[in-house]
């Protein structure tokens, strides 16, 4: 299955890639954990995207590009993938078409998350992640059992820094001006099954897979 998850900031890509890439056995690829990572490792890649997260920007097209042109041919991609918050530009787009013609891969779906602006903002501010595997939890509407543990590892949660109404306001933005037109572009492509987001995680779970059949 070779499928990408779209949809604006907390829309609930990251939520419902957990069972996805569990499901099909497939690699979960997201550029914003790997940014993420890379900072915290203190990377090259790292100093490059930091400033453009801490702002709510896109990190600029020809390094993300790259790095999923690199992560796309590793041999575990073969048999599929998921693809969270990549593409996010028609350059990016255009690139990964590219990519995937190179590979001799096709996608079987895109999955674009549908949820409401308003919706939006308080699942932002609201969440909190895990440090160690990455799973989101939210305040009020996805509580972890015990308060600031990780119910699948034991890790501790913390919020990220683009979570603060601010930046989640910038991302929003940036999210209508860069990342909608990609939905009319793979619409044309005759690949793009929209979801109603704005349900339980359980139902939107339920929604994609059928989509997917
Ligand atoms: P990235 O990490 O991709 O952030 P994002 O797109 O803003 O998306 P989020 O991770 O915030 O949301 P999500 O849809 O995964 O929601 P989640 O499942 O956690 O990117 C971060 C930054 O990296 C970007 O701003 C950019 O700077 C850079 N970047 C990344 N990719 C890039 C690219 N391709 N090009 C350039 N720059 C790039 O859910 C959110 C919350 O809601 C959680 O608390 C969750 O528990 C809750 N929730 C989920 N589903 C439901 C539900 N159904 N009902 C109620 N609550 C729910
Ligand atoms: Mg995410
Ligand atoms: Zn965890």
């Amino acid at each position: 299955m070779k499928i990408i998850l779209m949809g604006g900031p907390g829309a609930g890509k990251g939520t419902q890639a957990s069972p996805l890439i569990e499901r099909f056995s497939i690699p979960h690829i997201s550029t914003g954990d790997m940014f993420r990572a890379a900072i915290k490792n203190g990377t090259e890649l790292g100093l490059k995207a930091k400033s453009f997260m801490d702002a709510g920007g896109l990190v600029p097209d020809e390094v993300t590009i790259g790095i999923v042109a690199e992560r796309l041919a590793m041999p575990d991609c073969k048999a599929g993938f998921l693809l969270d918050g990549f593409p996010r530009t028609l350059a990016q787009g255009d690139a990964l078409g590219q990519i995937l013609d190179g590979l001799g891969m096709k996608l079987d779906g895109v999955i674009n998350i549908e949820v409401d602006e308003a919706v939006l903002i308080p699942r932002l501010t609201g969440r909190r992640v895990c440090r160690k595997c990455g799973a989101s939890y939210h305040m009020i509407f996805n509580k972890p059992e015990k308060e600031g543990v990780c119910g699948q590892c034991g890790g501790e949660l913390y919020q990220r820094s683009d979570d603060t109404i601010e930046t989640a306001k910038n991302r929003l933005n940036v999210y209508n001006q860069q990342t909608e037109p990609l939905i009319a572009f793979y619409e044309k492509q005759g690949l793009l099954k929209r979801i109603n987001g704005d349900q339980t995680i359980d139902l939107v779970l339920a929604d994609i897979l059928k989509a997917l059949d």
